[in-house]
């Protein structure tokens, strides 16, 4: 275990082979599990638990640090990566109370079957005393589900945030060092699992900035002896600001969707407007997710397969419909053999992108001066726009 502050503990665990999270997300460093333990002259609380393939590395810790007894395991989060080894630990400590919402307790009953009688469930903004040191509770839902929660140490003004404001990032210490990487991953883990809940996120900075934490203890990646770093940079991430950014994801079997991507990018830069052409064959999704955060603007560029757009353009549709980047512009480009509905399946995949839609531009086969001219078109209205921000 690692001390943080007087009696309270880090004892989670790094996980850097992990590739991927909930199946969907690539994880280029892994990811790390962070559990707490909050030592009061009464009573001692467990911060969170463990993601269960590693549930034996905690007890383990526990164990080797003489954890005897646990009397309160806060969850903050029902998601099996915090709260996996509950039932272990209910074994091993038989007296210890599940501390949690309403909405998490609902959760865990239903994930691991445990009894009612183990659980003390709290409110909105309670204190819980542990003797010289107190928790007091901040119900924040949609950050990740609607179960989340922060739990605060009032005397130490240490923060546990969970999900919100972490990161998938094993490399370098458990204290953040306020790197460039450390920006990227944390920026990666927003547009991944933050971005589609920004309204809350804009709610929960205030409410981070009203607590005015000295640290910052979230369940995934380096703790913050400085918050500013991070509450700036998610500041920045959930304004309605956007950066005169074009993002051009491209999918082009036979190079005529490419053709017109690239001619797009090209005209772009030359006016100085910052381009991100991803080659949707060999960019992780992460990576376009990334770009979304702050882009002012996609244009989307694919090839027909059959009679509609190519999967790997439609899968960047659907993520885009479900992280909901605050984008002001959107658009299409595209090219057909003989026929299909490539603009209005992904019209269709996209209700919930809310950015004005520019024209499309769909060819026949490989894109004539003609159409090059209508790309040109596309991009000085762009780049009007951009400079307009
Ligand atoms: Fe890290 Fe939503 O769990």
């Amino acid at each position: 275990m690692i001390l943080l502050e007087k009696n309270i503990y880090f004892c989670g665990e790094k996980h850097p082979e992990r590739s991927i999270f909930d199946q969907l997300i690539p994880l280029p460093q892994g990811t790390t599990y962070n559990s707490y333990l909050v030592i009061g002259s009464e009573k001692t609380a467990l911060i969170d638990t463990m993601y269960p393939p590693l549930i034996d590395r905690l007890m383990k810790t526990l164990e080797s640090n003489h954890v005897e007894s646990i009397d309160y395991i806060v969850a903050n989060h029902g998601e099996q990566d915090h709260s996996g080894a509950l039932p272990t630990l209910l074994e091993k400590f038989p007296n210890a109370v599940i501390v949690t919402n309403p909405k998490c307790k609902e959760l865990l009953m239903a994930e691991h079957h445990i009894a009612e009688e183990k659980f003390q469930v709290i409110s909105d903004r309670e204190t819980l005393s542990l003797g010289d040191k107190t928790l007091e509770f901040y119900f924040t839902p949609w950050v990740h589900w609607p179960d989340t929660m922060f739990t605060l140490v009032k005397e130490d003004k240490v923060l546990f945030t969970c999900d919100f404001l972490g990161a998938h990032h094993t490399d370098g210490e458990l204290f953040a060092d306020y790197s460039k990487e450390l920006e990227t991953s944390a920026k990666r883990y927003y547009a991944e699992i933050m971005m589609p809940y920004r309204t809350f996120c804009k709610k929960y900075v205030a409410l981070i900035d009203e607590i005015a934490p000295k640290t910052i203890c979230p369940s995934h990646g380096p703790i913050y002896k400085d918050p500013k770093f991070i509450m700036d940079l998610y500041r920045k991430w959930v304004s309605d600001e956007v950066e005169k950014k074009v993002v051009i994801p491209y999918v082009s079997m036979y190079n005529s969707s490419y053709e017109m991507a690239k001619r797009l990018n090209d005209r772009l830069q030359k006016a100085g407007i910052e381009t991100v052409l991803a080659d949707l064959v060999h960019t992780d999704e992460g990576e376009v997710a990334m770009e979304l955060v702050d882009a002012g603007a996609v244009v989307l560029a694919c090839s027909m397969v059959l009679a509609g757009p190519h999967p790997k353009a439609v899968y960047v549709a659907y993520l885009m419909n479900l992280i909901k980047p605050k984008m002001k512009y959107f658009s299409i480009l595209g090219s057909y053999g003989w026929g299909g509905r490539l603009t209005e399946t992904i019209d269709s995949l996209i209700p919930m992108v809310k950015a004005e839609k520019l024209d499309y531009i769909v060819v026949k086969g490989k894109p004539t001066s003609d159409d090059l001219d209508k790309v040109d078109k596309l991009a000085d209205e762009l780049i009007e726009k951009m400079n307009a921000l």
